[in-house]
């Protein structure tokens, strides 16, 4: 029965028993006095789709509203879903889910990666992108994600610059309507070109333990150079940031605000996030001690 019990969602993924998305959605839940539980939802790899069904329709206790996807389902969430935000359209991949009844049209997938960042740099990290010279390394399910925001603030230059070549073109191309007056491209790592004004890192490359993939010249003086994950992972693209006379920014600021646009759209509230993103950096802080 759900009646009086509090709605329930969850981040849903393979793996999920690191993701800080249970403690941030708790403290958006606190902060605005709304009732909901929000766990976490390991995915067999092969079977995402039915797990989440199961999720969707489990009356055992309040009901389940909605669900964070995170890696490897974001492609295949997107692909689950009856409806699309025009953001998860153009990204072609889905963070956030929310299950309205088949009445209201079923299962709406949204992205809210792109605009949580843009909020991180814009609003936390101080960094206007209007007129800037930004470089996004990487073409694969995060960059996606983040191109059609970070065209819509208006940076004078984007590069979108990978390994593969073809897949930052086909980004590019897939966007190209929204850059208006942006010089919008698609170049190899290593020929990114030269002092950006913003650098930010959609790679796999630190997870791995891999060289940054591209040249120290693509930072401009006091650049600021943002890596999308956080913890270890983000360290090695941020000593090599504040080495090269850049400011190294990491994931964490970026995953409070994703996760604040995918409450507002769940509940119609927009939590504030400068208290929650302090609090989970005590917190990772706390646990490295
Ligand atoms: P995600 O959803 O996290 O973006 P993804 O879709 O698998 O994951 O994309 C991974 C991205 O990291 C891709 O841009 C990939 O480059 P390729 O498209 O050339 O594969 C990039 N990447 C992974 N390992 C890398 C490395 N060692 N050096 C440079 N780029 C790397």
């Amino acid at each position: 029965m759900s009646a009086g019990q509090p709605d329930r969602y969850a981040v849903a993924g393979n793996p999920v028993e690191h993701s800080q998305s249970p403690f941030i959605h708790a403290e958006f839940a606190r902060q605005t006095g709304q009732a909901l539980d929000y766990g976490r939802l390991l995915c067999p790899l092969a079977a995402f789709a039915a797990t989440l069904r199961a999720f969707a329709a489990d009356r055992s206790a309040g009901a389940v509203r909605g669900c964070n996807v995170t890696v490897p389902f974001k492609f295949e969430a997107f692909a689950l879903a009856a409806r699309h935000t025009p953001r998860a359209l153009r990204a072609q991949a889905c963070n956030t889910l929310r299950f309205d009844p088949e009445a209201e049209g079923g299962w709406l997938a949204d992205n809210t990666d792109g605009i949580g960042l843009v909020r991180d740099i814009e609003a936390n990290a101080g960094v206007a992108l209007a007129g800037k010279r930004v470089l996004l390394i990487g073409a694969g399910g995060a960059a996606a994600g983040a191109l059609g925001p970070l065209l819509e603030a208006r940076p004078a230059v984007l590069v979108v610059a990978n390994r593969t070549v073809a897949k930052a073109e086909e980004l590019v191309a897939r966007h190209a309507d929204l850059a208006g007056g942006c010089a919008l491209a698609a170049r190899a790592p290593r020929e990114a070109g030269e002092r950006f004004d913003v650098v930010i890192n959609a790679t796999a490359s630190s997870l791995q333990g891999a060289q940054v993939p591209v040249d120290s010249a693509v930072l401009a003086p006091g650049a600021l150079a943002l890596d999308m994950m956080y913890g270890p992972a983000a360290q090695g693209f941020i000593a090599w940031a504040e080495a090269h006379g850049a400011r190294g920014r990491d994931g964490l600021g970026m995953l409070v605000e994703q996760a604040a646009e995918a409450f507002f759209l769940w509940r119609g509230v927009r939590p504030e996030t400068a208290p929650v993103l302090a609090a989970l950096r005590a917190r990772l802080a706390a646990k490295v001690r």
